[in-house]
């Protein structure tokens, strides 16, 4: 097999045509220009979109400009964290400190667990942004690019960037976190980076971040709701302006899939097909305190988490999958108009799997009732689940059985059941 560097050579000449349509664009390698099959790497597809799908990606910065931009708000019409953080300024600071203290100290160890699990995946933003700029045809080829999406790219981020900053600040402040663990966890996460597969196909890599989003403001709205129940209206607001934030996005992102179907709808269905096929995968499935597998029987943080998550009800894999059916589904009636008769049964074999995949993932998980022990700070946080059998189908949000053990402290009746 000839060396990537030599592909992405005898891809050049062809990359041209796509220069033509969008002059700006300057280093393009894709599968469809090396018409040769997709470059490899690892066992990884690289640079699979074809030639007529990158064009029609290249004719799109009129909507990208008119469509998508709009749906990012100004600097100085969006909140800052210090909006809803203790002012260092201010003489009480230290009062409002122990304000922030005192309304914390009795929500309970899983809610924080939770809580900041969704921070460390905020603070993976680098790796986010990588991701983007490895999609062709949309990415950021200078690093200040004038175009729409380098422009998308950068201020979204730049949105995105508030996540992380007012979470972290937030937890630092209420003593219930062992930050240094956490700031482990955030160096490891980043250093990981993450494979979601998309193969620098901005169909897929627009699939993927408009499911992440639309996960991301599901979980901090669950964060929110349940703050308002233990409290602490304050960290609510906060979780529920994040999640604000995520709602955007995901109507920017499924702004793109929209038009994708719209022009192209063959192709999107494909790159919907195919992450589904794939699995989305989680953007911090690769998070290490560098003691949990240690101190926990050898069991893997993220996969802690993300029980420790679903028995709260602030995420719920099965869930989310259903909202994906749904979204499937509501581009189904769209489908009906523009895809021929003779390819109607592939959108019902997606549907099939979107439903395989649902049902797949319900019976992924092991049961176990354990300790948290070490690294972030879990408390009293016991891990567990009773979801663990595929022959049965998946419980869904809410239906649970709670088996995680309240840590004693004053919390809400409707947690500890009592
Ligand atoms: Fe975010
Ligand atoms: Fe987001």
């Amino acid at each position: 097999m000839r060396s990537v560097a030599a592909r992405c050579h005898t891809a050049l000449p062809n990359v041209r045509a796509a220069q033509r349509v969008q002059q700006r664009r300057s280093h393009i390698c894709s599968a469809a220009a090396t018409k040769e099959g997709p470059i490899i790497i690892d066992g990884q597809v690289l640079h699979s979109i074809t030639q007529e799908r990158l064009e029609l990606i290249n004719s799109l910065d009129d909507f990208a400009a008119e469509q998508i931009l709009p749906i990012l708000k100004p600097v100085d019409k969006l909140w800052q964290p210090q909006d809803f953080l203790p002012d260092p300024e201010s003489p009480d600071f230290l009062d409002q400190i122990h304000d922030l203290r005192e309304r914390t100290k009795n929500i309970p160890d899983e809610y924080f667990v939770t809580l900041v699990g969704d921070m460390i995946t905020e603070e993976a933003l680098p790796t986010y942004m990588a991701m983007l700029n490895t999609l062709d045809g949309v990415r950021d080829e200078t690093g200040a690019s004038p175009s729409p999406w380098g422009q998308w790219t950068r201020q979204w981020v730049a949105e995105e960037n508030r996540h992380g900053d007012l979470m972290n600040k937030f937890c630092w402040l209420t003593g219930r976190v062992n930050m240094r663990s956490v700031e482990v966890t955030i160096q490891n996460l980043i250093g990981s980076g993450m494979n979601p597969k998309t193969e620098n196909n901005p169909y897929l890599g627009f699939v993927y971040t408009s499911f992440q989003e639309r996960a991301t403001k599901v979980s901090h709205g669950n964060t929110a709701r349940l703050a308002l129940e233990y409290g602490d209206e304050t960290l609510s607001k906060i979780c529920g302006a994040i999640a604000a934030d995520e709602s955007r996005h995901e109507i920017a992102y499924t702004r793109i899939i929209d038009e994708l179907f719209r022009q192209d709808p063959n192709g999107a269905m494909l790159a919907f097909a195919d992450m589904m096929r794939k699995q989305i995968v989680m953007p911090a499935h690769l998070m290490d305190d560098m003691e949990h597998g240690a101190k926990n029987g050898g069991r893997n943080l993220f996969e802690d988490f993300s029980i420790v998550a679903e028995d709260l009800g602030v995420y719920n894999a099965v869930g989310i999958d259903d909202e994906l059916e749904s979204g499937m589904g509501s581009r189904s009636p769209h489908l009906e108009h523009l895809v021929p008769v003779e390819r109607r049964e592939r959108v019902e074999r997606l549907a099939r799997l979107v439903h395989d995949v649902r049902h797949r993932r319900g019976g992924r998980f092991v049961a176990h009732q354990e300790p948290w022990r070490g690294g972030w700070g879990g408390g009293t946080t016991t891990v567990g689940t009773t979801r663990c059998s595929s022959s049965h189908p998946p419980r869904r949000s809410g239906q649970t059985e709670r088996v995680i053990r309240n840590s004693g402290r004053d919390a809400p009746d409707h947690y500890t059941g009592r």
